[in-house]
Parts: structure tokens; C-alpha cells; sequence
């Protein structure tokens, strides 16, 4: 159990024992300032008000029933009626020295184990990954790397887009290309990103050649068999092209993970009979369609979702709602959580009331839909190649790594070029990671390839930095650490912030998995990163004339840092290195 919560169960305790209403909210939060203490219970404010009483005499009701002889040094109200508490530094040694015997640093396991769908990355196939794709697939992975630490039940839905109408004038060039005899892997779709814009010219220009891709994908929905052949063709391609993009990027995503749009081709008539049947779709133009009062526009008009095109043709809204039945009624989900762009916000709110109308969500299934801002270049613009072009993901990434490179041979070394070109893949794809991840998920932000790899500021290489340089102290004490053992001793006020960081692990983690807000990790590993460093300075590890005790209780705080940085960065999707 985090410290957090072990305040929150003593508080409910003695605010019954004062006499407090049952569900009176104890406001259990981490102090923002060494003055405070190290943790605040906060209730006594919100209770008194309801009570129409004194929130000082409430707190010390509540103080004179509190049971906290174990953990708290110190407990003292301050202004209003916050209740201050200092914990002891034997409660947190005693809390460290089991993180350091256990591989999981101490975190323990959510208390009710969910099944979590977790739909990211997500990328249309008609096209090569871009920039557009990076956040989805990294904030969604972090995000699921967090839920399975905590022990729960992730499935991973790739929702890629592989049925749209693009297809049809796709797999009728393909076809063309496959009659003049040119090899497919090497030549035709070695580039997607040309082979859809020479589709696309042709759509366009060249006569009939749009009918026939509008034929093709009428067969291709319909389940025609060569049609089906050319289609699963592009999508293996496309496929492999996308699963070289996620190992590049140390992103957990594998092919069986994949739930694409195909994937609901049956069910999608269901889903309109169904909607038809409930009396929830109405036919207009020609057009199935949902009316939402729910979300009707300022002069009181119903917002329209179109489910089913008047010529019959299904859209992306149908494959949503059937995605969601899949997710709710066969999977059972506890929470459905989806990485995607803020601009479709409006989609997946009607999604969700349209489900939920239908009974193709259920009320148990929580519906998180994720939004994230746009990646930004200098100008301020959606990030863009100097031509105004999109940016592949993999030239990004490949840019990143030669980069990170280049900054590497600054610096004095006596790696090899292999060990090298291992730790400038580790700091280029690092970087983008984090710059990415730590900023708020819904903000737009701008992407600067100088502020992403300093060695200074709340960058990956600074962290990564960090990690070699607590590891280095081991070689130096020349030490297994991993089999190492001691007693912890906190006596320096820098020893106890460190401690209480380090303990922190598990309260920033349920924060993160419950918002969905991977910032919350990377804050925390550069807040920690920081306070070693200060930490480092004012109490010399290695130093002659060191106690003994001492030196060991610090030799496992630095062992604790580095584990926890690494494991966070792991999180993060993020891999560190022993040197650099
Ligand atoms: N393929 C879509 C796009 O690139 C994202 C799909 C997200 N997931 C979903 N269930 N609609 O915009």
C-alpha cells in the first residue's frame, strides 16, 4: 500500500471516531512544501462547512483520534485546519529496504485487477506512418506499459484504418502493376507514400480508372475473392512497414495485436438493424442517421451522426459503434481507453451516446476517449517537411538517431562504434519519446530537435545521463549491488526528500494509468533525477571517512534511484544504458 493511501484509511478511521458523516472525504494530498510536512489530510475544511462548525477544532478532533504513532514524527494543524504531517525517517527506511528486495521496487498490485482495451496507434494503411501517428502509438504504449505494471488485464487494439474507400483505387493500380509484371516488395509498394500518390493521379486524372476503383470497392466490402487477394496484398506490405516503424521506436505493439476496421465488416448491418430496430437511427436523405439533442448546437439543432450513406456504404462511425460492442459485450471491458487526436473529439462523444443508447456499450464499461494536441514545428504550424510535405515517421526517427549521434561525439568516450551506435538509438529515439510524452497530453506543443537532446533540463539524455552516472558509483565501489544489503539510515533532510520520492513511485503511476497522462511519470523521474544530484552533493557516498552504515544505507538510495529511473523510463518506453 503507497503512503497516500495508508493516510487515507487512517484519516476515514478517525474522522468516524470524531463523529464525522460516513463518506466525508479525507483529502489526502502530498505537501507542496518542506513546511508542511510530507503529507496533508485536508477534510477537516469540507467537513466543517457541511457541519457548520470550527475547521481548527474539527482538525484536532480528528488529530486526537488519529493512530499514526508508526509512520508520523509530527502532526500539526496549519492555517484554516490542515492537518501537517511529518513523517518519521525510520518509517520510510523501513519502506525502501523492502522496495530494494523487491523487482516490482515496492509497488503493489491495483487492488481490483480491470480489463483494460486499450485502442492506440491506430494508422490508416493507405499511407506510410507519419508525424501525425507518433503520438497515439507512444502515449497509448506508455500508458499500457503502466496498466500491466499495476497488474492489469490490457488487450491492445491497433484500430487500424484498412477499409476505407482509398482502397479501391489502391488495389486497382496494384493490380495494373501486378499484370505489367513489377515486383511487389521491391518496386510497387517499396514506397507507399508514391504508390498512393500515383493512385491517387490516376484517380483523378485517367479515365475510368475512378469507376474501377469505386467497383473494387464495392467487391472488396462485398467479399470478392481476387479483389480480397489484391486488398490483403497492400496490407501485408503495409503491415510489415508499420511493425519495422513500432521496433524502431521500442513500442510494444506486434502484429496480433491487430483490430482493424476489416475486422467489423460483418457486423456492421447488425449494428444499423439494431439501431433501426430501437428506433435510435432515422432515415434522412436517403441516409441512416442519429439526431443528438444531447449535443444539439447553441440554436437547440440536434448534432447529426451519420451512420449508414444513403447509397449503403457503412463509415467509420459504424465500424466505432461496432467496435464498441466487440469491446463492451464480448470482451467485457471494464474501460475502454483510446489515443487520438483532440480534432475528433465530436466523433467519439457520439459514438459514445449512440452506444450507449443501444446497449452497444454497457453501463459498467468506462469509455475514455484520449485526446492529444498537435505536434507543432517552429513556426507554430503542424509540423511539417521544409516543402510543406508530411514527415514519415520513420525519417523522423532515423533523423533523431543520426542527431543523437552527432551530439554523442562531443563528448569523450571510450566506447566502440557499435557500443556507440547503441547508445545514440537509445538517446534519438529516448528523446523524441519524452519531449512527447512530457508535455501535457492535450496541449499542442512544439517539437525542437536542441531543447529534445540536451544533456541539461527535463530531457531523456539528462535522465539517461543521470542513470550511468548513479551506475558508475558501483563500479567504483566495486560492488555487486544487485546482491548488495544494508540497512537504510536517514538522518540528512536531503536523504529524507530522497526517500520520500522514491516512495512516491506507486501514487504517480495510479495517477497516470487513471488519467492517462504519462507527463505525470516524466515529471516525477526529473524530480527525482534532481533531488539525487542534490542529494549526491550533500552526502558523499564513497568519500573516505564515511561511516560504514552510512555508506551503505546511501549505496542502496543510489540503487533505488537507478532502479526506479530505469523502471519509469521502461515505462515510458524508454531504454537506459550503462554508460554514455
Ligand atoms: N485510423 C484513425 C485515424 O488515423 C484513428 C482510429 C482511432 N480509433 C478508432 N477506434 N476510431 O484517424
Amino acid at each position: 500500500m503507497n503512503i497516500r493511501q495508508l493516510l487515507v484509511e487512517r484519516a476515514l478511521v478517525a474522522m468516524a471516531s470524531a463523529g464525522l458523516p460516513e463518506g466525508s472525504n479525507p483529502a489526502v494530498t502530498q505537501s507542496t512544501r518542506a513546511q508542511f510536512g510530507d503529507y496533508q489530510i485536508n477534510g477537516a475544511m469540507g467537513a466543517a462547512k457541511k457541519l457548520k462548525t470550527n475547521p481548527r477544532e474539527l482538525a484536532q478532533k480528528i488529530i486526537d483520534s488519529l493512530e499514526l504513532t508508526d509512520v508520523a514524527a509530527k502532526i500539526e494543524i496549519a492555517g484554516p485546519g490542515f492537518i501537517n504531517i511529518h513523517l518519521k525517517p525510520e518509517f520510510l527506511a523501513e519502506k525502501l529496504v523492502a522496495a530494494n528486495s523487491d523487482k516490482k521496487l515496492g509497488v503493489s498490485a491495483h487492488q481490483n485487477v480491470q480489463k483494460v482495451v486499450v485502442d492506440y496507434s491506430s494508422p490508416n494503411l493507405a499511407k506510410e506512418m507519419h508525424v501525425g501517428h507518433l503520438r497515439s502509438t507512444i502515449i497509448g504504449d506508455a500508458v499500457v506499459r503502466a496498466l500491466e505494471f499495476r497488474g492489469d488485464n490490457v488487450i491492445r487494439q491497433n484500430h487500424m484504418g484498412d477499409w476505407g474507400t482509398q482502397f479501391g483505387m489502391l488495389i486497382a493500380h496494384l493490380e495494373d502493376l501486378l499484370n505489367q509484371g513489377i515486383d511487389l516488395e521491391s518496386v510497387a509498394l517499396a514506397d507507399l507514400e508514391s504508390f498512393y500518390r500515383d493512385s491517387k493521379k490516376r484517380f483523378d486524372d485517367e479515365e475510368g480508372f475512378a469507376d474501377r476503383a469505386r467497383e473494387y470497392v464495392v467487391k472488396l466490402q462485398s467479399g470478392d475473392a481476387h479483389c480480397n487477394k489484391l486488398w490483403k496484398l497492400f496490407i501485408d506490405t503495409s503491415v510489415k512497414h508499420s511493425t519495422e516503424v513500432y521496433q524502431k521506436l521500442n513500442v510494444t505493439l506486434k502484429p496480433e495485436n491487430i483490430m482493424a476496421e476489416s475486422a467489423y465488416n460483418n457486423e456492421l448491418a447488425n449494428v444499423i438493424t439494431l439501431l433501426k430496430d430501437k428506433n435510435i437511427a432515422q432515415e434522412s436523405q436517403g441516409a441512416q442517421v442519429v439526431f443528438l439533442d444531447e449535443l444539439a448546437n447553441k440554436d437547440g439543432e440536434p448534432s447529426v451522426f451519420i451512420v449508414q450513406k444513403s447509397g449503403g456504404g457503412f463509415l467509420y462511425a459504424t465500424t466505432d459503434l461496432a467496435a464498441c460492442d466487440y469491446r463492451s459485450n464480448k470482451l467485457d471491458a471494464d474501460r475502454i481507453l483510446i489515443f487520438v487526436d483532440a480534432r475528433q473529439s465530436l466523433h467519439f462523444n457520439q459514438v459514445e451516446l449512440v452506444a450507449r443508447k443501444a446497449d452497444l456499450l454497457r453501463e459498467e464499461t468506462s469509455y475514455e476517449f484520449c485526446p492529444f494536441g498537435t505536434m507543432m514545428g517552429n513556426d507554430g504550424k503542424p509540423f511539417k517537411t521544409r516543402t510543406g510535405g508530411t514527415v514519415k515517421l520513420a525519417d523522423l526517427l532515423e533523423e533523431a538517431i543520426s542527431r543523437a549521434s552527432t551530439k554523442l561525439a562531443e563528448r569523450e568516450s571510450d566506447m566502440s562504434d557499435d557500443e556507440r551506435s547503441e547508445v545514440a538509438r537509445k538517446v534519438g529515439i529516448g528523446a523524441v519519446k519524452y519531449a512527447d510524452l512530457s508535455k501535457n497530453r492535450t496541449s499542442d506543443y512544439i517539437f525542437n530537435w536542441d531543447s529534445m537532446l540536451s544533456f541539461e533540463g527535463a530531457t531523456a539524455p539528462y535522465l539517461q545521463y543521470a542513470y550511468t552516472r548513479v551506475r558508475s558509483i558501483f563500479r567504483k565501489a566495486n560492488i555487486d549491488i544487485s546482491t548488495f544489503s544494508a540497512d537504510i539510515l536517514i538522518n540528512e533532510p536531503q536523504e529524507k526528500t530522497l526517500a520520500l520520492k522514491l516512495l512516491q513511485l506507486e501514487e504517480v503511476l495510479d495517477q497516470m494509468v487513471n488519467d492517462a497522462t504519462p507527463h505525470v511519470l516524466c515529471a516525477y523521474l526529473y524530480e527525482l533525477a534532481s533531488l539525487y544530484m542534490t542529494f549526491y552533493e550533500a552526502c558523499p557516498v564513497l568519500k573516505e571517512g564515511v561511516d560504514v552504515d552510512v555508506k551503505n544505507s546511501r549505496l542502496i538510495l543510489c540503487n533505488l534511484v537507478a532502479n526506479t529511473l530505469a523502471k519509469g523510463l521502461d515505462l515510458l518506453g524508454i531504454e537506459v544504458m550503462e554508460q554514455m
